[in-house]
């Protein structure tokens, strides 16, 4: 049954149809990576761990050792290299939005897919870890707010479909999303911009 679910999203085989997950630190990403691989049984990959396996250590040793332009340089690099032959489920890191070059590449990669949240609910996940390296300074709850103010435009500018995961479990999220899919079948490459458009009139999350 659960085999069924890429076929049914009509993406089997199909270049170009990947599902790509952006998103905030604490958005669940990766969890609901994991769960959309189970489901649709299509391949997954990470852009953190190509990155992380690129230079041999962890994402925050690579901050740590060689610092965040060096990281996101690798970041750019890993999306370049990646051409899926099959549609396949891509977890990226928080900040990959922040460059024009990587957007591009996503939106050559397939439907992109945004996991949103409330701030607090976001922050609460993306602390409770202590492994995010750009967390580690003196206020991260105030650091949390500016990398989010920054990047939220940029999340709805190339996102196609938005689930907000904060009163969700990883797999209603992941229902949510093929859900959201199914319902775009072969119109999901939509004009980016529409989305954004749609979204225009979301409030904008308090900040504290
Ligand atoms: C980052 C998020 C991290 C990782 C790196 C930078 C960011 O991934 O790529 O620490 O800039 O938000 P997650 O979003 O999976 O935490």
């Amino acid at each position: 049954m659960l085999e069924l679910e890429a076929w049914s999203l009509g993406i089997v085989n199909q270049p170009g149809k990947s599902i790509v997950l952006i998103g905030m630190m604490g958005a669940g990403k990766s969890c609901v990576g994991r769960c959309l691989q189970q489901r649709t049984k299509l391949a997954l990959v990470d852009t953190d761990d190509i990155v992380a396996s690129k230079f041999g250590i962890s994402i925050p040793e690579i901050f740590s050792k060689y610092g965040e332009q060096d990281f996101r340089e690798a970041e750019t690099q890993a999306l370049r290299e990646l051409a899926p032959v099959r549609p396949t489920i891509i977890v990226t890191g928080g900040g990959i939005v922040l460059c024009e070059t990587n957007v591009d590449f996503l939106k050559r990669l397939g439907v992109i897919v945004w996991l949103d949240g409330n701030e607090e609910t976001l922050f609460e996940r993306a602390s409770r870890a202590r492994t995010r390296p750009l967390l580690k300074g003196e206020n991260p709850r105030e650091t949390f707010t500016q990398l989010l103010q920054l990047r939220l435009p940029l999340y709805a500018k190339v996102a196609h479909v938005r689930v907000d995961t904060s009163v969700l479990t990883d797999e209603e999220v992941t229902v949510a999303i093929l859900s959201k899919l199914r319902k775009l079948g072969r119109n999901w490459r939509v004009e980016s911009s529409a989305f954004a458009e749609a979204t225009a009139d979301k409030p904008v999350p308090a900040t504290r």
